[in-house]
């Protein structure tokens, strides 16, 4: 008989799920994206998603019963300020009361300021494009803080300022609808981390202990052809625009990085690819690759600056759960690799906890460890495993 070798992770450390909330809240009428979508601009609409905003209790017991310890979520700007300078108390009570219950519930929460949409009213006023943004999420952020402070430590400022800067203003599928507009990607760049800086400030001015990081999409870029010089510089340059830059920036101003990560992206003349096929044929729904190894490689590379680092989305699209519990496994052997070597890793939250409203793509993309019934994949036992055990097998 050969016994599997099993390695634990560190005491405490965060095992969770993530959701975002216009995926799955549902009525989030008052921001940029069911506006787009009620338009008809988008091509799906997202309804009541998941209906969260009322089955909030119901979700929190999934993770119960799955064993995890930890729910990174967001809040929605649109929901809190739904005109300028006019909070919604009745949104915020409802906020406290999924924290409250997630703490006595033996829920750590982590939780998101900005995933994806705008309040209607800011993107009226150039969104990302003008510099109001920046004293306006400052703003936001204060009232999070003398309102919620005392129940979160883990805050995310911005969820991946680079996919809201090359789907809103590169490739223009997202709103504002930009199609390669330089200006908007920089200037969304920059008033995110100046936003991200002030939102900072503003949590921790009332809770000091605040650990505030921002949660960056994470793609290694590998030359296509690893033999060519053109497609090894362009992978540098693409790994320093896409990523290095932003993270040089905003350095100083992380208590911890959160890092999400799905696959690798190539880069090559004449074109940067996600649809690498190498080892094997396999895809996920989505079509993306699966490359557990470059887990271990963005860790190594956030790991350097010597932060706490949590692993804030890693996915599939998996409406039949068949790779799924693979590819949770073969993550967490990386994710442990990435321990070892050094990086100072505290939490894995998976994405998702429920099929949701996958933007663009509508509900065509299961990503959940259960359905939208609320009903576990086998994968989610799979996970819960390992999470309750604090160890993941690695043979
Ligand atoms: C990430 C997003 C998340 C979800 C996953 C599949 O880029 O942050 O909302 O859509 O991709």
């Amino acid at each position: 008989m050969f016994e599997s070798h099993v390695v634990d992770f560190p005491n405490g450390f965060l095992w969770g799920a993530a959701t975002a909330a216009h995926q799955i809240e549902g009525n989030n009428v008052h921001n940029d994206w069911w506006r787009a979508e009620e338009a008809g601009i988008l091509p799906h609409r997202s309804g009541a998603a998941c209906d969260s905003w009322n089955r909030w209790a119901d979700d929190i017991r999934l993770l119960q019963d799955m064993g995890l310890n930890a729910y990174r979520f967001s809040v929605e700007w649109a929901r809190i300020e739904p005109e300028p300078g006019h909070f919604d108390q009745t949104a915020l009570d409802t906020y406290r009361r999924m924290l409250e219950a997630m703490r006595s519930g033996g829920i750590e929460p982590l939780v998101t300021l900005h995933h994806f949409t705008n309040p209607a009213w800011l993107a009226d006023r150039g969104g990302w494009s003008n510099l109001e943004v920046v004293p306006r999420f400052g703003q936001y952020a204060d009232r999070l803080a003398r309102t919620l402070g005392d129940l979160v430590s883990w805050w995310v400022t911005i969820n991946e300022p680079s996919i809201l800067g090359l789907k809103g203003y590169v490739d223009g599928s997202w709103p504002p609808f930009r199609t390669r507009d330089p200006r908007g990607y920089l200037s969304l760049m920059r008033y995110t981390t100046r936003a991200h800086m002030l939102g900072r400030q503003a949590l921790k001015a009332s809770h000091p202990a605040a650990q505030v990081g921002v949660a960056f999409a994470v793609w290694p870029m590998q030359a296509l052809r690893w033999w060519s010089p053109i497609d090894q510089l362009m992978a540098r340059l693409g790994d320093w625009g896409w990523q290095g830059r932003v993270l040089n920036r905003t350095l100083r101003a992380l208590d911890w990085i959160g890092v999400n990560y799905y696959s690798r992206t190539t880069v090559g003349w004449p074109r940067a690819r996600t649809d690498v096929v190498s080892d094997s044929d396999v895809r996920t729904d989505f079509g993306w690759e699966i490359y557990p190894r470059g887990l271990y490689d963005v860790l190594l590379r956030v790991g350097r600056y010597g932060k706490p680092v949590v692993i804030t989305e890693n996915g599939i699209a998996d409406r039949d759960d068949d790779l799924r519990p693979g590819y949770i496994v073969a993550h967490l052997r990386e994710a442990h690799r990435a321990i070892s070597a050094g990086v100072d890793l505290r939490g894995y939250m998976h994405w998702s906890l429920l099929d949701n409203f996958e933007w663009a793509e509508g509900f065509s993309q299961c990503f959940g460890l259960a359905t939208r019934d609320r009903m576990l994949r086998s994968s989610a036992q799979v996970y819960g495993t390992i999470a309750r055990a604090n160890q993941v097998a690695l043979s």
